[in-house]
């Protein structure tokens, strides 16, 4: 009923087609495709993607893409290439400092790297409309705004993001700062970086992707996890305390990860940066594309003890598609467990004592509310219905991606805040149904919101119900899970940038196919 009149009203944006003024005023590739003379960076990289080889499976080596770097200017330490694995590097900065990073493409695709999380200024956004070809370089300058936390970076060229990053395009980018090294958090090989994702290997070990539109509608779901590329990964620690820096870095699974003791789980961070305080949680909520940053104390542990880090199952979450959905897409993916299934992560294995005494402190990081009464439209927030279309499309506002454009909905004002709000509509007006009734992880880019309220319709409660006791909205996130029949309202302030923008589904496959919106900022 509603939705009917709401879709009417979007339709009249689409006759509104400034998206093409928009990319000739300021989508000006050759500032970002050369370096600034005027732009001194503290700290220059180059990074590359480029196809290999990996043994990550007993038997043949797998190929992969992946990138490498070095330091070129500055601190050695601000890159490291993770050795024999396909993720990485891990890129380590200071708030403050100015990046210069020349990215070279050596894959046989076009392609084009995003910060996820980082605030920046839209040519260093990695929109696809900066793609370079196979043998070209673009060249990303911009200065290092956002908390100490955990982001992170991937291929973001249309059609093609889910499958660069499976096969092995993804890293690292921690920031620091002072505020953060007062708190002497655990360092050095006690801060560990635990990406997991999932992949299916063909018999002589070769990554199988999607086959089919009906697996790309569905999102890619593999039957091994690995982390940090590496399958049965085990991490040998001592009795110490650890930062573990954790990415859900799947194309589309969720995760539930817990303790297999039921130890809980110490959070100090999530997307954007240190919380305020500690906060525990007795397993987290992990959509594509989340991190957590989580304090483990081994100091009860012994030398010998093995710990297990476990996805605990997640009924509901699948709704409608688990049975029907999954059946009828063949192929390969047919015996693949389903998303919300049970998985073993991996492995703690305690190997000898260590003095640590490290005290966390009950206050982490100071930074200022972002709150919804500062909102400029907190009686009609912008609303964001995500569902499926009646092509078998999967639809923001039952619209789909096209590289320049931009809704009159989706413009916005600089250095103002507002209220969006998420709806999942599932797929109740599409002839598929409830079939359609898929979870949406949902990322804006350019920016760090704040979640202040989350519905859902009780049709749809087992799948919350599940997973609510995991979710941390305390501090910034960039990205959130937006369940089958929920509805999440978030805040979030325009500042510093104007330009185009993105805002998508980061189940990968559905991104590809569409599910992905330009939003713009607008100065004055
Ligand atoms: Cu991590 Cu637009 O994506
Ligand atoms: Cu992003
Ligand atoms: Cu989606």
């Amino acid at each position: 009923m509603k939705r009917r009149t709401f879709f009417k009203t979007a339709g009249l944006g689409a006759l509104a087609a400034n998206g093409l003024l928009s990319s000739c005023g300021r989508g000006n590739t050759s500032r970002a495709a050369k370096p600034d003379p005027d732009f001194i960076p503290d700290i220059e990289i180059n990074l590359t993607a480029k196809p290999g080889r990996l043994q990550i499976l007993d038997g043949p080596e797998t190929g992969i893409w992946h990138y490498t770097g070095e330091v070129i200017k500055g601190d050695a330490n601000a890159l490291t290439n993770l050795p024999d694995t396909w993720v990485g590097p891990v890129i380590k900065a200071r708030r403050g400092q100015k990046m210069r990073i020349y990215f070279r493409n050596q894959v046989d695709q076009v392609s084009i790297i995003h910060w996820h999380g980082l605030h920046v200024p839209p040519e260093a956004d990695g929109h696809p409309r900066y793609v370079i070809k196979p043998g070209g370089e673009y060249v990303y300058e911009f200065t290092i705004m956002d908390r100490p936390g955990t982001y992170w970076f991937h291929p973001h060229p249309h059609g093609k993001t889910g499958p660069q990053v499976y096969r092995g395009l993804a890293g690292l980018f921690l920031v620091t700062d002072e505020e953060e090294e007062q708190l002497n958090l655990p360092a050095g090989d006690h801060d560990v970086p635990l990406i997991i994702q999932d992949r299916q290997f063909s018999p002589d070990n070769q990554l199988i992707y999607i086959q089919n539109r009906m697996q790309q509608m569905l999102g890619f779901l593999g039957d091994t996890v690995l982390v940090n590329g590496k399958s049965g990964y085990t991490l040998k620690a001592d009795t110490g305390v650890y930062r573990l820096r954790i990415l859900n870095g799947s194309n589309s699974r969720i995760y539930k990860l817990a303790w297999q003791d039921g130890t809980p789980m110490t959070v100090i961070g999530t997307d954007g940066g240190l919380l305020k305080e500690p906060v525990t949680r007795p397993f987290l909520t992990l959509g594509p594309a989340e991190r957590f940053d989580v304090i483990a104390d081994f100091s009860d542990r012994h030398p010998g003890d093995e710990l297990k880090l476990v996805s605990l199952p997640i009924p509901g979450v699948d709704a409608g598609m688990g049975m029907m959905g999954r059946g009828m897409m063949g192929g390969t993916n047919r015996n693949v467990p389903e998303n919300g299934a049970a998985f073993d992560i991996s492995r703690v294995k305690i190997t000898h004592k260590a003095n640590n005494r490290f005290q966390l402190p009950s206050k982490l990081s100071d930074f200022e509310p972002l709150s919804a009464q500062d909102a400029t439209n907190s009686n009609e927030p912008r609303r964001f219905e995500f569902a499926m279309g009646r092509h078998m499309q999967w639809t923001i506002n039952g619209r789909t991606f096209e590289m320049t454009d931009v809704a009159d909905y989706e413009k916005v004002k600089l250095n103002t805040t507002e209220i969006w709000e998420f709806i999942n509509a599932g797929g109740d007006m599409g002839m598929m149904g409830g079939m359609m009734n898929m979870p949406h992880p949902v990322h804006i880019h350019g920016l760090q919101f704040k979640i202040f309220d989350r519905q859902i319709d009780p049709r749809f409660a087992a799948a919350w119900d599940a997973l609510k006791d995991g979710v941390v909205d305390h501090g910034r996130k960039d990205s959130f899970l937006l369940l089958p029949g929920a509805r999440v309202q978030v805040a979030l302030r325009f500042e510093d940038f104007s330009g185009l923008y993105l805002y998508h589904c980061h189940n990968l496959e559905h991104e590809d196919m569409g599910m992905m919106r330009n939003y713009r900022i607008e100065s004055g």
